[in-house]
């Protein structure tokens, strides 16, 4: 048997060994019998490492002009276009979502890069009058610093690349954590970098884990900005670790995001979007639809369809292109989903379809659940409050919209909704009403673009948005510029 492949952290333009030499496993997750390669399990040291190289480095890149910057991003791009579909596999092979998925994983990366390129030439500031004669005032966007992007395992290139090329065209550098479960695919977006040209130092990749990694990447009194998406427990330790020395953190963390399903829906589409946003992604993306929200006059008719649907899902090995559902990402998160649905049971839900754990044959090798779905769920129960973040869906009657959307907005979370009607006046009473930072129609929870802001509200996120020019926002300040060619004292703010 061929030895398993080593990979390295990639910090000052090197591909490094963590100081320790200590590694980590990642294995396929549609079968643990694959090990897809050694990781270098890195600590504060191999995180000091990098941010010293990013601060170093970060002196020049600063000065390059931003549209050479895009250059560079375009460069990638273009890299990214070409090894598509091996990149796409390799996530496969490593995260387990079918290829279609990881398709548009890397496509979504390649969207953000060609985006952000392009960006370089449009960081535009504001010229405005001075409130004084012969005084010029403009604004200029400033690079911040240091920047620690903690990314998780659901989008493993994706994400990265919202973070990344933001941070990257506004002339700030980067230290790149992945997921202990993904780091080939950040892998691959370095690798693509180091090709594209981007100097020694602007971009430092550190695979570990969250205490060993992502802890000293948020606490480091160099680090200036803090990008993490991942769940609202955690989330809420980056904020109080950025807390300390006011680092600017933008949180993108849980979702219980929800589809509206009136009495005057076009029911062959809503239950399309309900098995897409619920089990797409088996359920793991933070916008999935894992509540539906049916108005009583069409709920019968509306679940039976879903669940006939649902029990014909394929669920396999996503590299079978015949296969609609991937494994889960790993057993605790099995585990996990396990225990959700169990909790439902007890509190009374109608368990319509699932609940189990798949075995036999290729399924012992993975971490396979059926497509779950509960109905009659009550909007307080645990399994419609939760984030479960699985293939579990809870469906909820309702008595017209006005329930609907107050069921819909009953939740903690505050990331994508859906409402699925052929009435203008419901659509745009919904568009007002939910507190989501995305609501579609006649559409699902997912799927979000990325010249679009994306984020959510309440204890979804800590006010900033990704992606979309919001995310230029969020890696640069604002610098205020007054020029005074009057050639005399001039005092603002004085009553004369
Ligand atoms: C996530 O699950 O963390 O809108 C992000 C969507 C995707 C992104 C999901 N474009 O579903």
């Amino acid at each position: 048997m061929a030895p398993p492949k080593v990979f390295k952290n990639f910090i000052n333009g090197e591909w490094v060994d963590s100081v320790t030499g200590e590694r980590f496993e990642n294995r396929n997750p549609a079968d643990r019998k694959e090990l897809i390669g050694l990781f270098p399990k890195s600590g504060p040291e191999d995180v000091e490492r990098a941010v010293a190289s990013a601060k170093e480095a970060y002196k020049s890149w600063r000065l390059v002009p931003a549209p050479k910057r895009g250059e560079i991003l375009f460069r990638a791009a273009q890299l990214l276009v070409e090894r598509k579909e091996d990149y796409a596999l390799d996530m496969t092979r490593e995260m387990g979502k079918i290829l279609t998925e990881t398709r548009g994983d890397v496509q979504e990366a390649i969207d953000m890069t060609f985006y952000m390129a392009g960006e370089g030439r449009r960081q535009f500031g504001q010229t405005t009058p001075s409130e004084l004669p012969n005084k010029f005032c403009m604004t200029v966007r400033s690079p911040i610093g240091v920047c620690s992007l903690i990314t998780p395992w659901n989008f493993p290139m994706a994400i990265p690349s919202w973070k990344a090329m933001p941070a990257l065209i506004c002339g700030n550098t980067v230290v790149m954590k992945p997921a202990t479960d993904t780091p080939l695919s950040m892998c691959h977006l370095v690798e693509v970098f180091e090709q594209a040209g981007i100097p020694p130092g602007v971009v430092n990749y550190v695979t570990g884990t969250g205490s060993g990694v992502g802890t000293p990447m948020m606490t480091h009194p160099e680090v200036r900005v803090v990008s993490f998406t991942g769940s609202t427990e955690v989330g809420r330790h980056v904020s109080k670790a950025c807390a300390e020395t006011f680092k600017h953190s933008c949180l993108e963390m849980g979702g219980k995001n929800v589809i509206l399903v009136m009495e005057d829906a076009n029911l062959d589409l809503a239950v399309d979007g309900a098995l897409w946003g619920g089990f797409g992604t088996t359920g793991q993306r933070c916008t999935a639809a894992s509540r539906v929200v049916v108005d009583k006059k069409v709920y019968q008719d509306f679940v039976s369809r879903f669940v006939a649907r649902a029990r014909t899902l394929k669920v396999g090995n996503g590299l079978d292109p015949s296969v609609q559902m991937g494994p889960l990402i790993n057993e605790s998160q099995l585990n996990s989903v396990e225990q959700y649905v169990e909790i439902g049971k007890q509190e009374g839900a109608s368990l319509l379809t699932g609940g189990s754990r798949l075995s036999g044959g290729e399924y012992d090798c993975g971490w396979f659940y059926a497509p779950t779905i509960f109905g009659d769920c009550h909007p307080r129960m645990r399994i419609a409050q939760e984030e479960i973040f699985g293939p579990v869906v809870s469906v909820i009657p309702c008595d017209g919209l006005d329930e609907a959307i107050e069921i819909g907005n009953g939740v903690i979370y505050g990331l994508s909704s859906a409402i699925y009607t052929q009435d203008v006046n419901n659509a745009f009473k919904t568009m007002r009403e939910m507190e989501t930072g995305i609501v579609y129609v006649n559409a699902s929870t997912i799927g979000a673009e990325t010249h679009l802001p994306f984020g959510g509200t309440k204890q979804t996120g800590n006010g900033h948005r990704e992606a979309a020019t919001a995310a230029l926002d969020f890696y640069s300040e604002w610098k205020s510029l007054y020029i005074d060619y009057s050639g005399k004292l001039q005092r603002a703010q004085i009553d004369t």
